[in-house]
């Protein structure tokens, strides 16, 4: 008996860590990702998202996004094709300000988060 008690232990506790893939920090307006755990790549696309993303709403649009699932405005799943499908949206928007590198910066960023989320 005592041996399941410990092996559900520990699948939790698994479970919690899996889940710490994708660190959340600040609340409100001032959520963001903690970049912490990224690998250099990715560092480097987040400085982008950092500074391009934020120009017309927070950060915190996307924190939900990802770590929901669930696009926060349109209530659609945020999932592989709703990463794409908003990042030929920003491309064709010229006031966007965001060249056609720095979206595909921000889409393969977007994807690696989804699948640390969902770890
Ligand atoms: C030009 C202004 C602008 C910029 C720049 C911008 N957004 Fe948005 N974003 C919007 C608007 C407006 C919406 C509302 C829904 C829509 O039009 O798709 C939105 C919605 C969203 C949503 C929710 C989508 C939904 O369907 O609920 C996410 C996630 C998001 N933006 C992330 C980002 C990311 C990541 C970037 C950087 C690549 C970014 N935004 C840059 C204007 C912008």
């Amino acid at each position: 008996m005592k041996k399941i008690f410990l092996t559900i232990a520990l699948l939790c506790l698994v479970a919690v860590n899996g889940h710490a893939g994708l660190k959340v920090l600040g609340n409100g307006n001032s959520m963001r990702f903690d970049p912490s755990g990224f690998p250099s790549s990715m560092r480097t696309n987040y400085e982008i998202m950092k500074v391009k993303c934020v120009r017309c709403h927070t950060l915190e649009r996307t924190v939900v996004a990802i770590t929901t699932g669930i696009s926060p405005i349109t209530g659609q799943p945020f999932d592989r094709n709703a990463i794409r499908a908003y990042g030929i949206k920003m491309m064709r928007k010229p006031d966007s300000n965001m060249t056609k590198q720095e979206v595909k910066a921000t889409v393969d960023l977007m994807n690696y988060m989804l699948d640390e989320s969902t770890r």
